[in-house]
C-alpha cells in the first residue's frame, strides 16, 4: 500500500515517516494491518538534512494548492494520506492570500484528489487548538464551541468540516486531530506564534541563546511529539465507524507557564542554559499566545487510549534523547 504524508518534509510529517518506515505498516483499509510498500513525502522542498536511504521512500516536491499536481501524487495505489502541508499561523495571519491558499485550498486539493479516487482512502488531517479563541472557557473540552481568532484558526475549523463533510459522503475515511503546540521541535525558530516554546528549551540546551517574545506568564498546553505520533497513529488505525458523527479528536495537552519551562529546563540544564534566554516581550506573537486556549480536557481522546505526556519534564527529557545530539550539530555548522 502506497502512503502519502503532506508537508512530509516537515517537523511531524518527518517524525512520522521515521516511525512507519521502522513499523512497515499501518491499517489498510480492511483495517488489517497492512505493508507499506511506498511511502510519498511530498512538499514544497526535499527534507534538509536528508533522511536515511530506504527502498520505500519517495520524495516528491510541489505546491499543495496545485490541485493537478496533488492528483498526481494522490494516485490509485493511494490507501492513506496524512494531510500535514500548512503555513503556520504567523505566517497565516501576516498573509492572508498565502494562509488560504495553502491551508483552505490545500487541503480542498488534498480531499477532491481522495475522492477522485472512488477507494475512499483514509485521511488525518493535522487541525490545531487555534480552532479556539475569544471568549472561550478556561479549560477546552470535547465540546467547546469553535471560535477561532486567526486566519490559520478558521483555516483548521474549515478543513475539520472538510473532513467531516468528506467522510459523511464515503469519499474518504478522514480524521482530524486538534493538536496543541508539539514541544520541543527541533531545527531553527519557526514562523508559529507559538515557537517560543520550543525555542525555551532547544536552544539553551544546545548552548545557543535565545529571545523570549512572550511574558513569563505565557501559557501554552503542549504535547512532545513522541506522544504526538503515537496518537497519530492510533487514531489512523481506529475504524472509522469509531468516531461517529464527528471526526475530529481533540488531544490532550499538558499546561506550562514559560517560567514553569525555564524550571524545567533548569533542572535539565543548569542554571547556565537559563541565563541564554533573553526576555524580549513582542505585542503581536503575545496578543496571538494570549488568544488561545490554556489548558485542555480530551476525555474522548482519552477513552481512544491517548494521553498526555506526564509532565514538562517528561517533554524535555524526549527531546534530550531524540534530538539534542542532531540540534547541537546543527548549532555547531552556524
Ligand atoms: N507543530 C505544532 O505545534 C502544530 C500545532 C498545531 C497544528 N499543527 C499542524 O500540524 C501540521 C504539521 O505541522 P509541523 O509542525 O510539521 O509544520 P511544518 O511547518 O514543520 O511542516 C509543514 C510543511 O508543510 C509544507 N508546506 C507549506 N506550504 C506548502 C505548499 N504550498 N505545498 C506543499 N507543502 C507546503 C512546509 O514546507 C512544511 O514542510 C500542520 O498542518 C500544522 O498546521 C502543528
Amino acid at each position: 500500500m502506497k502512503v502519502v504524508i503532506t508537508g512530509g518534509t516537515g517537523f511531524i510529517g518527518r517524525r512520522l515517516a521515521q516511525r512507519l518506515l521502522q513499523r512497515g505498516a499501518v491499517a489498510g483499509p480492511d483495517g488489517r494491518e497492512t505493508a507499506i510498500d511506498e511511502l510519498v513525502l511530498f512538499d514544497l522542498a526535499a527534507p534538509r538534512p536528508p533522511m536515511a536511504p530506504d527502498g520505500r521512500l519517495k520524495i516528491i516536491t510541489g505546491d499543495i494548492a496545485d490541485p493537478a499536481t496533488v492528483r498526481r501524487v494522490i494516485d490509485r495505489a493511494t490507501g492513506t494520506v496524512f494531510h500535514f502541508a500548512a503555513v503556520v499561523s504567523g505566517q497565516a495571519e501576516a498573509d492572508t492570500d498565502i494562509g488560504y491558499r495553502v491551508n483552505l485550498d490545500g487541503t480542498r486539493a488534498v480531499l477532491e484528489a481522495c475522492r477522485a479516487l472512488g477507494t475512499r482512502p483514509r485521511l488525518v488531517f493535522a487541525s490545531s487548538l487555534a480552532v479556539y479563541g475569544g471568549d472561550m472557557p478556561q479549560v477546552i473540552v470535547d465540546d467547546t464551541p469553535l471560535t477561532p481568532q486567526t486566519s490559520y484558526g478558521a483555516q483548521k475549523a474549515i478543513g475539520e468540516f472538510l473532513v467531516n463533510d468528506y467522510s459523511r459522503k464515503a469519499y474518504v475515511d478522514g480524521r482530524a486531530l486538534r493538536l496543541p503546540t508539539i514541544v520541543v521541535r527541533p531545527g531553527r525558530p519557526n514562523r508559529a506564534a507559538s515557537s517560543w516554546a520550543s525555542s525555551l528549551f532547544r536552544e539553551p540546551l544546545s548552548g545557543a541563546e535565545v529571545v523570549c517574545p512572550v511574558s513569563r506568564k505565557s501559557v501554552m498546553a503542549i504535547l512532545s511529539p513522541r506522544r504526538l505520533v503515537t496518537a497519530i497513529e492510533r487514531i489512523h488505525d481506529l475504524p472509522g465507524e469509531r468516531f461517529g458523527f464527528n471526526r475530529t479528536v481533540l488531544l490532550p495537552a499538558i499546561s506550562a507557564t514559560a517560567e514553569e519551562m525555564v524550571d524545567a529546563l533548569r533542572r535539565a540544564g543548569g542554571p547556565t542554559a537559563v541565563d541564554r534566554i533573553r526576555w524580549e516581550p513582542d505585542a503581536f506573537i503575545q496578543k496571538i499566545v494570549d488568544g488561545w486556549p490554556r489548558a485542555v480536557l480530551a476525555k474522548r481522546a482519552e477513552s481512544l487510549g491517548i494521553h498526555a505526556d506526564a509532565g514538562i519534564d517528561e517533554i524535555v527529557q524526549a527531546f534530550i534523547e531524540d534530538d539534542l545530539p542532531a540540534q547541537k550539530a546543527l548549532v555547531a555548522a552556524g
